[in-house]
């Protein structure tokens, strides 16, 4: 989604929000811009693509200044072009904003402000922030007065920068969508994402909803939407917040599905006493849902089979986007599942539960996101950044914890799953069989992914990680609902793959690989003993029922990332699609 930067310091800003709008290129995006306060006024670059094309627009090392904003946009509002990329400029183009979220009621209010005689360049909601500060600041000159009559117009969800040529300072707001100032020694930033600033402090702060800033070089001022100033704590960014590289790996992608012995590691030998305190928490309140989205959701289905199976806990799974204040009462916590911290559903959800007197928990890799904060307790995924778009050590550090925490809970004891990550090694050991099996496949334009019982998450999971990262049509059920309908799909050649350990559903789901075989079905067996009925076998070790999908999972995103390099994609920024999706 989009990433907002501004900074004012003693240091050109050019190179800074080029810099930092990079670091935030994993969120997605299909045009970028930047404003820079010039001697000769405001200086707008902008382009449709890459941030790399923004130095083919203009010789970005001619253009210098102290102020500046930048921006990478992922278009909700208008069309991918260069008149919607922001930076968005007042009338005389004496003001610049960059903007994250959507303006609800942006055509009402542009109606209004054309009536006035302001002039819209763009098609997006965005453009009204701008104008109606221009209108604002016209009337009283006061940065601070005129951001507070824009943000009490607004309806939706933002966090917005806007400079001025004529006054040093930045100003931002934030309703629903992330915005952090980053306190430096030569400067301070405004921005979307801690990796905007983190090469230069890691001091941060983080602003809440409904709060303002006006930001200095060397001093700042937040308040809420009613003009009191707010104190606020100084947060220590901590290291996992770091420059991720891709090192040697040709892709984000596949160093983070390569890193996946190391990150479980991580998730199983975190400190345990928060462990434990989240496990007592969750047992307080007579009723547990789960929420998330997209593959946070599907570790979210995981979560409810091994809450019953282990912790003899029943819970219900909503997907974030569907979650309703009818699903909970105040008996009930709530485990938000996510990655980001910051996807606008998960929050919404959290909100809705908030408000019904629900107790919060939330599993988060991204510390002092919004979602951490606003929870009653959140643990760590502790995986280190995730920054391909395709959510894949994150899923199994989900599984791990979710498995630490029901074991905790029911038994007492999680030490089953230390030898999880020596497992996904000898999994990883398969990649080149992996890669030289989807040569066999690049003409298919369906792929179908069944499992039955705990297993079924992993192929939903499998599923996505196909259509998002190869663009290949892939649909994930349950084995035993193929008879129900799917199975008038399956035609000579078609791929399935099947996910069927030895447990007790194997044998269940070996007959539905027979039926499939009998309509031409050409399958990929993933399971712990092959079988002749496999067009393609990839073996997985055995370990416990409950356990074997942190492993089972691992061969499907091989698969998917294969497909992906094997069509010509790009596996890190799948088209469409953003990291972090801060929008409803
Ligand atoms: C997964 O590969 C996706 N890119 C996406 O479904 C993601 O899991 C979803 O947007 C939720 O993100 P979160 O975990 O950061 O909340």
């Amino acid at each position: 989604m989009c990433g907002i930067i501004g900074f004012i310091g003693d240091e050109n800003v050019t190179p800074i929000i080029v810099k930092g709008l990079r670091r935030m290129e994993y969120r997605g995006y299909d045009s970028a811009g930047l404003s820079i306060r010039t001697n000769e006024g405001l200086r707008v670059i902008k382009s449709v693509g890459k941030i790399n094309d923004l130095a083919n627009v203009e010789d970005l090392n001619a253009i210098s200044g102290y102020t500046g904003i930048g921006h990478t946009r992922w278009a909700t509002h208008g069309k991918v072009n260069l008149e919607n990329a922001h930076p968005l400029s007042s009338c005389a183009g004496e003001m610049s904003v960059v903007h994250n979220g959507i303006i609800s009621n942006f055509q009402t209010l542009k109606k209004e402000l054309e009536k006035e005689g302001h002039t819209f360049r763009s098609s997006t909601d965005s453009e009204v922030i701008i104008h109606l500060f221009e209108k604002y600041f016209k009337i009283g000159n006061d940065i601070k007065d005129a951001v507070l009559k824009t943000v009490n117009r607004l309806e939706g969800s933002f966090a917005f920068a806007i400079m001025l040529r004529d006054g040093e300072d930045i100003v931002g707001a934030r309703c629903g969508t992330p915005l952090i100032l980053g306190l430096g020694n030569n400067g301070n930033f405004l921005t979307s994402d801690i990796l905007g600033f983190i090469e230069y402090t890691d001091k941060a702060i983080f602003l809440e909803n409904k709060e303002i800033v006006v930001l200095g070089k060397h001093h700042f001022e937040i308040s809420d939407f009613e003009g009191n100033l707010v104190a606020k704590e100084v947060t220590q960014v901590a290291w996992e917040f770091g420059t991720p590289t891709k090192e040697k790996y040709s892709h984000f992608t596949l160093k983070e599905i390569l890193e996946q012995p190391l990150a479980l590691e991580r998730v199983i030998s975190q400190d345990q006493k928060p462990i434990d305190l989240f496990c007592k928490k969750l047992k307080t309140r007579a009723k547990v849902v789960i929420t998330g989205s997209g593959t946070s959701y599907h570790a979210g289905l995981y979560a409810k089979y091994v809450m019953r199976e282990t912790a003899k806990i029943s819970c219900d799974v909503v997907v974030s986007s569907e979650f309703k204040s009818q699903d909970v009462d105040h008996d009930t916590s709530v485990l938000v599942l996510s990655q980001s911290g910051e996807t606008a559903d998960a929050l919404r959800a959290t909100q809705i539960a908030k408000d019904a007197g629900c107790q919060v928990l939330s599993i988060v890799n991204v510390v002092g996101s919004s979602l951490a904060r606003e929870s009653d307790i959140s643990l760590p995924l502790n995986c280190g950044p995730e920054v391909g778009v395709a959510a894949t050590k994150s899923f199994t550090s989900q599984l791990a914890l979710i498995y630490i925490i029901a074991s905790r809970i029911g038994i007492g004891d999680d030490s089953l799953i230390t030898s999880i990550p020596q497992k996904v090694e000898s999994i990883l050991g398969e990649a080149e069989r992996i890669k030289k099996l989807v040569n066999g496949y690049t003409e298919a334009r369906d792929f179908y992914y069944i499992a039955r019982s705990i297993h079924i998450p992993i192929a939903l999971e499998g599923a996505l990680k196909m259509k998002e990262l190869s663009y290949v049509h892939a649909e994930g059920m349950a084995a035993g609902e193929l008879k129900h309908g799917p199975l008038a799909l399956i035609t000579q050649g078609t791929p399935v793959v099947v996910i069927n350990p030895t447990d007790d559903s194997y044998q269940e789901t070996l007959d539905n690989v027979v039926e499939l075989k009998a309509r031409g079905a050409k399958v990929i067996g993933i399971s712990t003993v092959s079988h002749e009925v496999y067009d393609d076998f990839i073996p997985i070790p055995k370990v416990h029922p409950l356990l074997s999908p942190i492993i089972e999972v691992v061969p499907l995103q091989l698969l998917a990332y294969y497909a992906a390099v094997k069509m010509g994609q790009d596996p890190d920024y799948p088209r469409n699609l953003a990291k972090s999706v801060t929008v409803n």
